[in-house]
């Protein structure tokens, strides 16, 4: 499957239109090297003529206009994208779908929890279902693989399985809403034709045996790389909450995942959903070279690569 990385940012992209940040200041003045980075979304495909989006970010317009894959071709009103699924219901992951309105039928996975959180405490989302030549939007269970289609029905040569991650409840209801399985998947997804695996999971709170388990035998896994330690936006007087706190791993530190993730078994390790704090953004910061020494690539917007 080719798999192309769209935004590899996390929510706020990379620079963030409010902050000063190191990063943020720096790289608009010049002074670090750095790339621009859009909110997290990924794009797959067997054939690259046929794309299932992991996740809808508030950039997708653009994102969509800069790979050429994801361009209307024959017809007035069409699109290569048959199909979204979500692994959570965050805003940074969500919102997107709202630029993907007009009349395209789409398919649309997620579990139920995400369902409810989207269409059902946001009701600008039921556009999406309303008018003609409407979206359909299929609830997934954990732990059962299904073959990926898009709304013609048509099978993908993928097939997929979410598995549940220790997350939280979207922040616009955070207050409201307990935590419950299928609040944040991890995503497997297999190609049929050639055995190989991706595991995306943007969104990782601790690595345990389950995840372990998860990520063990991946061709290749993109991992949640949101922060490099886990009180990276209190010291930067920016937040009082932790990287965990917002049910992110740090990269760094004894239980960070860079350690926890040293020997597990997988071809291709990726950071991805990398906020704009993360010292690891500035390719010649130490942080950088300890990830790429480590043997771990750091996703940019536009990658793209055969799993
Ligand atoms: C996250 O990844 O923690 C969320 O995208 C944060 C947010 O909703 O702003
Ligand atoms: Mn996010
Ligand atoms: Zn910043």
């Amino acid at each position: 499957m080719w798999v192309q990385v769209l935004g590899s940012g996390a929510g706020g992209g990379f620079p963030q239109w409010n902050c000063n940040c190191p990063n943020c200041k720096g790289y608009r003045s010049g002074r670090i090297t750095a790339r621009r980075r859009t909110q997290s979304s990924v794009a797959v495909s067997v054939d690259r003529s046929r794309w299932y989006l992991l996740n809808a970010s508030p950039d997708i317009r653009e994102q969509i206009e800069s790979c050429s894959y994801l361009h209307p071709r024959e017809g007035l009103r069409t699109s290569p994208i048959e199909a979204v699924i979500l692994t959570n219901a965050d805003i940074d992951h969500t919102v997107g779908l709202l630029t993907l309105r007009e009349s395209q039928p789409l398919r649309i996975y997620s579990t139920a929890r995400v369902k409810e959180f989207t269409l059902g405490d946001n009701t600008m989302f039921r556009a999406l279902m309303a008018s003609t030549g409407a979206c359909v939007w299929e609830e997934i269970a954990l732990f059962e693989s299904w073959p990926l289609a898009g709304v013609s029905g048509d099978g993908t040569g993928l097939t997929a399985e979410a598995r549940p991650l220790p997350g939280k409840a979207p922040l616009y209801i955070e207050q409201a809403a307990s935590t419950a399985p299928g609040d944040t998947i991890a995503l497997r997804i297999r190609d049929d034709r050639r055995g190989s695996v991706l595991v995306y999971m943007p969104g990782v709170k601790e690595v345990d045996a389950a995840i372990e388990e998860i990520i063990q035998g991946a061709t290749c896994l993109l991992f949640d790389g949101t922060c490099w330690t886990d009180d990276e936006l209190v010291r930067l007087g920016i937040s009082r909450k932790t990287a965990r706190d917002m049910a992110h791993i740090p990269i760094s530190g004894e239980s960070g995942s860079l350690a926890r993730l040293a020997d597990v078994g997988v071809g291709r390790k990726v950071y991805i959903h990398i906020n704009n704090t993360n010292p690891i953004l500035d390719e010649e910061s130490d942080e950088r070279r300890g990830v790429e020494g480590a043997g771990w690539e750091v996703a940019f917007d536009g990658m793209g690569f055969e799993v």
